[in-house]
């Protein structure tokens, strides 16, 4: 028996060194370039900042949240991306909305990981209201703990609810400023909170593919059909062009959540999550940030 197995071992030793291990090296690593995918270099965790996080003290269970239902679609699953019906009811936004109103400020764009930030009108025109974190807050926070699997070593970044008014945009963008060290912004939630008799506005990752039907897609993203008049004239075939790119649109109460980085021990972020909130045309559109901060792996 032994021998017999020495004797079939035997000749792999002499393939090893020749071109069959170069290929076979290959196949186990097939999706990625090797060679550029270094592993991650993780830095102790840094401090957690109760000013910017809403960390959870235990006390989550006592609070009387409702139960809104939300039902979850999957638009991709690399990088994950979840659309959510009714992620919030019309009751919380309208508490988001009330206890937004007076606390508003001019929206700025941080750079160098958080460590500087200015204010440019022309990459990104909002008014930004970082919430106190009441009883319906709190509820809001821990649905989006529960939705990530109270994930380990990560916390939701206090609640920013963001004001568009007419000629409001933020210019394409990716949701983390730096993922080095291994700790970053590592999901986002977008909630639309307010939105009717709206023009524009929608949310655009222009280079997100959606695999799924696009027919069925159409009541939450863009699509040809939902242009009247001339637009849709010369739109008869559908390209590959057609399928890549999603503009969701603004319909109050529904969410969409995605993964920053990749799971591979690379720390890289996606580049399909490239985004953008478009001009408003009409009305005023309010949205809801929640972002998780914490360990990428
Ligand atoms: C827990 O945190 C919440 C939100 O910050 C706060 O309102 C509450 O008083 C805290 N409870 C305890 C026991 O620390
Ligand atoms: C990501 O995008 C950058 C430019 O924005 C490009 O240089 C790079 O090759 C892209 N990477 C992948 C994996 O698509």
């Amino acid at each position: 028996m032994f021998r017999i197995f020495v004797i079939a071992v035997l000749p792999l030793f002499f393939v090893f060194s020749s071109e069959i291990f170069t290929f076979l090296s290959g196949a186990l690593c097939p999706s990625c370039n090797c060679e550029s995918a270094k592993p991650l270099h993780r830095i102790p965790r840094p401090q957690l900042r109760p000013e910017f996080l809403a960390l959870e003290n235990g006390t989550d269970a006592r609070l009387g949240c409702e139960d809104v239902g939300y039902k979850m679609h999957v638009f991709s699953r690399e990088p994950l991306v979840v659309y959510f019906e009714n992620f919030v009811s019309a009751r919380e936004r309208e508490h988001l909305l009330d206890i937004s109103e007076k606390i508003y400020t001019p929206s700025t764009i941080t750079h160098n990981g958080g460590q500087t930030s200015d204010r440019n009108t022309k990459v990104r025109d909002s008014e930004v209201a970082l919430v106190p974190r009441t009883e319906g807050v709190r509820c809001i926070e821990r649905r989006a703990r529960e939705v990530q699997g109270w994930r380990e070593e990560v916390w939701i970044e206090r609640l920013r609810v963001q004001r568009y008014n007419p000629g409001g945009h933020y210019s394409h963008h990716f949701d983390w400023s730096s993922g080095r060290g291994g700790w970053g912004r590592v999901s986002s939630f977008m909630v639309w909170v307010h939105g009717e008799e709206l023009e524009g506005g929608g949310t655009e990752f222009p280079r997100l593919e959606l695999r799924g039907d696009k027919k069925k897609w159409c009541k939450f993203i863009e699509c040809e059909d939902n242009l009247d008049g001339e637009d849709s004239k010369d739109k008869g075939v559908e390209t590959a062009e057609d399928k890549k790119g999603a503009v969701f649109k603004v319909i109050p109460g529904n969410a969409v959540y995605w993964e920053n980085f990749r799971s591979d021990g690379t720390g890289r972020g996606y580049n399909e999550t490239w985004h953008a909130g478009l001009p408003v045309k009409k009305g005023v559109k309010v949205g809801l940030n929640i972002w998780s901060y914490g360990r990428i792996d």
